[in-house]
């Protein structure tokens, strides 16, 4: 992938500082140690100014989403993961952070509703070296319904 595809960093980049031959440089950006991010947790950490959402889903999956609810704002690292998704903790919209759709109330809204569902933006992340790295081309993007 470089910087494309699994958001979860199952296909790395050689280094975190290589580069797309299609996309061009690639700009992973050092976040936090990576011991500091248990399964089951989230922590909120700053990438090239941006606030992001980090996860580590309790399977040991790694996530880096935007810490901004797409619903209505609210701050997603107050919220509780389980079963890889995001609660958020103000309507409790429930995230996958293996995808970014809107789980509920998409599974529960009729169709043309839940088309309306914005899902999460995620971002390509990566453990290297004892650190969780972001790659920071898509940080403060917001992904359409
Ligand atoms: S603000 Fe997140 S679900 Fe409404």
């Amino acid at each position: 992938m470089a910087s494309h595809g699994s958001p979860c960093g199952t296909s790395r980049p050689k280094h975190p500082h290589s580069s797309n031959a299609q996309a061009g440089p690639v700009h992973w950006q050092r976040t936090i140690r990576a011991e500091t991010l248990r399964r089951g947790t989230l922590r909120k950490a700053r990438v090239s100014g941006t606030e992001v959402l980090l996860a580590r889903l309790e399977d040991g999956t790694l996530a880096a989403a935007s810490v901004v609810c797409p619903h209505e704002d609210a701050d997603l690292s107050q919220g509780m993961l389980y079963m890889g998704a995001v609660d958020c903790p103000r309507h409790h919209y429930l995230y996958d952070l293996r995808t970014g759709v809107n789980r509920y109330p998409r599974e529960v809204f009729p169709a043309d509703l839940a088309k309306d569902l914005a899902p999460l933006q995620l971002y390509p992340v990566m453990e290297r070296d004892g650190w969780i790295w972001v790659e920071s081309a898509r940080l403060g993007q917001r992904p359409t319904a």
